[in-house]
């Protein structure tokens, strides 16, 4: 067998896993659910949702990984037989079908980073009825998220040392930087203050169900869990590492991105007397409009930085969701590193095409019909089936796999090769105990609550 592609070291994972986590859920969705639901209350139960579920879901995955040294599809079956494999083929489909409107909004990131660095987005008079023509012009869409499939295509292809460690490890201390000066910018604008004291102060009272719920959610999907991206990560990962403690960096890093995030955005529609529960059109819709006011110069500056960091954040994701499909085409059917990415680009591409014109440029995708009375946009159709629904649904599957088939035995001993101390370690019993028992009845009951509520009408909080 031809050798598999691996990280050349600890750091190299670390930020490749740490991009892959890092996206458009941290700083395009996370700052306005945090907004919705109440600022610091929601991001307190975030963090516990992360190490609680995430955690050891993202151990067992990249662990799993590891082990078996295959895709998603591979390592499943290896341990589990056919059936077993058909979870982590199931996993790869989410996967493509994920990427297929993931890069519809970073071709949106990516439009916006033009039109602001050399365009005339700026200029604009009413910030809400350009992002409404913005993506409902099929033709715009159709270039930008081309392009970002390219740019995504043309790293993958170099491989995983090259490709996928190579732009990390250039991209992720990027982001950094720009998201560290953007947040010390803000901080110096007048009504800065109103926007930490919004985003820090914890209101209790705003805790809901529905905000422990989505808490969920976000979290799991930001980290991305569910569908094997880690998996995949980790079968490129050398035995000599230690799981955990580079496990503990990404959710860190994940989770700080996510904070920082809101800290940044929070300033600055503060600044300008805008609502922070805006929705998704936080950062498209108000942004925009707050960059616009810094003046000319300025603003540019501010807003084509925003919007680069925007498309650093999704590239790496768009990466990860990208080679989960391609390390199946490699493994399991033969193909060259060269053929998968390139039909499998093309065709996730194209598998977008219908997300791209349900915003407005084709009313029949923009609310279509799923039921009687049930209507709403191909894109968010997509998105409920293989990401809100899916995603629980996987980590649900995985943890009952290790628990009853791989074994947790496995999955210690694994974990131990890297980590000396973890056998007999209180990690290691807390480890087992939330694989067996805690997540697999977490993520059942939020898989089942999130089908009555999407396929059922049933409301529930
Ligand atoms: N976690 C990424 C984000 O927050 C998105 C992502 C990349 C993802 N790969 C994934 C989500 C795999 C779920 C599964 O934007």
């Amino acid at each position: 067998m031809a050798a598999r592609g691996g990280f050349s070291s600890r750091i190299g994972f670390i930020a490749a896993a740490a991009g892959s986590a890092v996206g458009l859920g941290n700083i395009w969705q996370f700052p306005y659910v945090a907004g919705q639901n109440g600022g610091a209350a929601f991001l307190l139960i975030y963090v516990f949702w992360i190490f609680l579920i995430g955690f050891p879901i993202m151990l067992g995955e990249i662990t799993l990984g590891r082990s078996a040294q295959a895709n998603p599809y591979g390592a499943y079956k290896k341990y589990g037989g056919k059936v077993w494999g058909l979870v982590g083929l199931f996993g790869i489909l989410c996967g493509i079908m994920i990427l297929s409107f993931y890069n519809v909004v970073s071709g949106w990131a990516f439009g916006y980073f033009l039109e602001t660095s050399f365009g005339n987005l700026l200029e604009n008079e009413n910030h809400s009825s350009f992002f409404g023509e913005y993506v409902s012009d099929f033709t715009d869409n159709l270039w930008f998220s081309l392009g970002f499939m390219a740019i995504t295509a043309v790293i993958v292809l170099q491989g995983v040392k090259k490709g996928i460690e190579g732009s990390a490890k250039i991209l992720m201390p990027a982001l950094f930087a720009l998201l560290i000066g953007i947040i010390i910018y803000g901080l110096t604008l007048p009504g800065a203050m109103e926007g930490l004291k919004f985003y820090l102060l914890p209101d209790f009272s705003l805790i809901t169900g529905a905000t422990i719920y989505s808490a969920l959610g976000q979290a799991f999907f930001s980290l991305s869990l569910g569908m094997g991206g880690l998996i995949t990560y980790g079968s490129y990962l050398s035995k000599k590492e230690n799981i955990v403690s580079s496990a503990t960096m990404v959710a860190i890093a994940d989770t700080m991105v996510a904070f920082l995030a809101g800290l940044m955005i929070f300033p600055l529609v503060f600044s300008q007397g805008q609502s922070p529960s805006e929705g998704p059109g936080l950062v498209f819709v108000a942004l925009p409009g707050i960059f616009q006011a810094m003046g000319p110069i300025l603003g540019k500056v501010v807003g084509s930085s925003f919007f680069l960091l925007l498309c650093f954040a999704a590239l790496t994701s768009t990466i990860s969701l990208l080679e989960v499909a391609v390390a199946y085409f490699i493994d399991e059917r033969k193909w060259s590193r060269k053929k998968a990415v390139i039909v499998m680009a093309i065709l996730i591409f194209l598998i977008g095409i219908p997300s791209m014109l349900g915003y407005g440029a084709i009313q029949g995708l923009t609310e279509f019909i799923f039921y009687e009375g049930n209507s709403k946009s191909f894109m968010d159709l997509i998105q409920d089936l293989f990401s809100v629904i899916a995603l629980p649904l996987g980590g649900f599957l995985l943890s009952i796999f290790i628990a009853t088939r791989w074994t947790t035995a496995k999955f210690s001993e694994e974990i131990s090769l890297g980590a000396e101390n973890y056998k007999g370690s209180f990690l290691e019993g807390f480890l087992n105990i939330m694989i067996k028992f805690v997540c697999p009845v977490v993520l059942g009951f939020m898989f089942v609550l999130t089908v009555l509520q999407k396929f059922f009408n049933v409301e529930l909080f």
